[in-house]
């Protein structure tokens, strides 16, 4: 798989991901608009707007942020991984709306220009009750921003994936960011504490769904290998290890997949050319270990991408010993055919 391909290629999944990112805005929007109608007649069409676009940035910026570790926490969730992207960038969208509009309406009617009198207006930057909570989401803005434009592999490709990767973490800040100006800008402007409790509510979840996750791969990289052999380490019953799956071992600080493909074992390095996806978390597609972020294919003899594609990854050597799997941790350079082994 490339990283290089320009063309936007819209496959079922991805038509039905995006069908339903639609879907759950619209209904999102329609359900906080008519509730707003019902229960608040006095309100007018921008504070609507403002608001049903601020709440379901929020919550797609927690869907966001969780996906992640719950994808290392239970593999169900993986779908919702591929394109993550598309979900991004439709949380920037309304963001974006949210924050056009709260500068036109408090911001764009005086002689000021909209954007100086967003900082001016109030200088309280001092005080914490009175603090100008606008600046802190016009920033967050800006990161989801430059976030959303290099969201194309394009990007990835351009900016390298490690800059890619680092500039995508800013995402963490981005969110404090948002987190302070709601909790700020509720005191201020709204005396409901149901938007604090929210917030509160979701900050918690994220953490906790984090820790878990972190937990969770300590475990597997702190794993001790106790059986070692001629530079073979024992590291699982081959019962252990489903067909055409894979288990992961992490043996002096390298993640290495094994992965079961017609009766044969191979290994291969677990972190995916792309963004360093776990590539035994995925399964074998056409004969291809598909990595499960989005879809970058190798094959299980050689590490190698198939042609046209260039992405390589290093090979390792396993045997079989009485129902035992043994693993050499040294690698190959990466593309080395390896013959495997039979089980
Ligand atoms: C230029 C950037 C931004 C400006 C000028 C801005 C301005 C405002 C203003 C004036 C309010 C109070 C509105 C009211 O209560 O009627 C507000 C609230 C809020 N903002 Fe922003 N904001 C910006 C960016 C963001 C971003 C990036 C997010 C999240 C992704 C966000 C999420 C929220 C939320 C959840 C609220 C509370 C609900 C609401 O009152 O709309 N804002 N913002
Ligand atoms: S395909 Fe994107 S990380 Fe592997």
């Amino acid at each position: 798989m490339g990283a290089s391909y320009l063309a936007v290629g819209w496959n079922r999944q991805k038509k039905i991901y995006d069908g339903l990112i639609a879907g759950f805005c619209i209904g999102y929007l329609a359900l906080f608009i008519s509730l707003t109608l019902i229960f608040n007649e006095q309100a007018t069409f921008e504070t609507i707007l403002i608001r049903s676009t601020s709440t379901l940035a929020v919550l797609l910026l927690h869907v966001i942020l969780a996906i992640g570790p719950l994808c290392r926490l239970n593999k169900k969730f993986l779908p919702l991984l591929y394109n993550r992207r598309h979900l991004g960038v439709t949380m920037f969208s309304l963001a974006l709306i949210h924050g056009s509009f709260s500068i036109l309406q408090f911001h764009a009617l005086g002689n000021t220009n909209p954007l100086v009198s967003l900082f001016s207006s109030n200088t309280n930057y001092g005080s914490l009750p009175a603090f100008p909570f606008q600046a802190l989401g016009f920033f967050a803005l800006i990161i989801f921003f430059l976030m959303a434009i290099t969201s194309h592999d394009f990007w990835l490709h351009h900016l390298s994936p490690k800059v890619w990767k680092s500039l995508h973490m800013f995402v963490y800040l981005a969110y404090f960011l948002v987190v302070m100006h709601v909790m700020l800008g509720v005191i201020q402007y709204e005396k409901n504490p149901l938007f604090v409790a929210i917030i509160f509510i979701g900050a918690v979840t994220l953490v906790t769904l984090h820790l878990l996750a972190a937990n969770k791969e300590r475990r597997t990289d702190h794993r001790q290998f106790a059986l070692q052999k001629e530079g073979f380490v024992s590291v699982c019953g081959v019962n252990d290890i489903e067909d055409s799956r894979a288990k992961i071992f992490c043996i002096d600080k390298e993640r290495i997949a094994v992965y079961r493909h017609e009766n044969k074992l191979f290994a291969i390095h677990n972190v995916c050319k792309h963004q360093g996806g776990p590539l035994g978390e995925g399964k074998i597609l056409d004969g291809c270990i598909t990595c499960p972020w989005h879809g970058y294919q190798y094959l299980p003899q050689n590490g190698q991408s198939p042609p046209p594609f260039t992405e390589k990854v290093s090979t390792y050597d396993v045997k079989v010993v009485d129902g035992k799997v043994w693993l050499n941790p040294n690698p190959y350079p990466e593309g080395t055919e390896r013959p495997g082994c039979l089980v």
